[in-house]
């Protein structure tokens, strides 16, 4: 059975990404699925190739994202945000433009980005449309949003396999088309399959735990490396 979650709860963000560490931890397992690329890559791709001159990201987290960019399109004048001061210090340890933003209320004028990416937050925002009018707002005519995010069966054996249940969350890759068809003409997407590869019996719970210690406490031990599948989308829209 599938559960809906609430993950745009304040309290709930600003707790989970007060520091970059659950972040962290949940990024390192994750590799390529059976078509040999992961999601970043292919986000990553066409954000580059959609020639951006100037570009902002919403809910940047560690600035990785941003950094690979730069690193491949130094030319890029890229300016990321997060809701979370520790995550814009992360990031701007990098080396990247960072600024504190709430996504629902952007600091910058109309019309003044070519692109925007918003990669695995759009569940987390409270107000999801009003988050989408206010990426419009700051996008040029013609400008592109880059969105990544996560499918119903996401990492759904290892839940399961904990006793819980399938996550849904209010932007899916089930349904994330239709959402940002009500603020963009066109939308393209690109469902991506990813794998997660647990060490252990303890680098799983060590993933639970940094959003569900009642599932961490719960997974059944097993022996030796565990791989699960993930179902991700990275869509564009302009
Ligand atoms: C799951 S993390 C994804 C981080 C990064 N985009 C990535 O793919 O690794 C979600 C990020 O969105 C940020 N966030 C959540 N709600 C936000 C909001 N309303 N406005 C701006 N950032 C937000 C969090 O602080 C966190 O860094």
């Amino acid at each position: 059975m599938d559960s809906t979650a609430d993950l745009t709860g304040s309290d709930h963000v600003a707790d989970q990404y007060a520091s970059t560490d659950n972040l962290r931890t949940r990024r390192d397992v994750w590799g390529p699925g059976p078509e040999g690329v992961s999601p970043v890559d292919v986000l990553r791709t066409l954000v580059i190739a959609s020639h951006p001159a100037r570009l902002i990201e919403i809910g940047c987290g560690t600035g990785a994202f941003a950094r690979s960019v730069l690193d491949e399109a130094p030319g890029i004048d890229y300016v990321a945000t997060d809701l979370s001061p520790a995550m814009v210090a992360a990031t701007r340890a990098l080396g990247v433009t960072a600024e504190v933003a709430s996504s629902d209320v952007l600091p910058f004028g109309d019309d003044s980005f070519d692109g925007a990416v918003a990669a695995w937050m759009l569940y987390h925002v409270p107000d999801l449309d009003g988050t989408l009018r206010e990426l419009r707002r700051v996008l040029r005519d013609g400008g592109t949003l880059h969105v990544a995010t996560n499918g119903r069966e996401h990492l759904a054996g290892l839940l399961r396999a904990a006793g819980g249940d399938a996550l849904v969350t209010q932007f899916m890759s089930e349904d994330a088309a239709e959402v940002l068809g009500r603020h963009f003409e066109h939308v393209v997407q690109r469902d991506v399959e990813t794998r997660a590869t647990f060490a252990d019996h303890a680098t799983a719970c060590a993933y639970l735990a940094t959003f569900s210690p009642t599932l961490a406490r719960s997974l059944p031990h097993f022996e030796g490396p565990r791989t699960y599948a993930g179902h991700t989308a990275v869509l564009s829209a302009h």
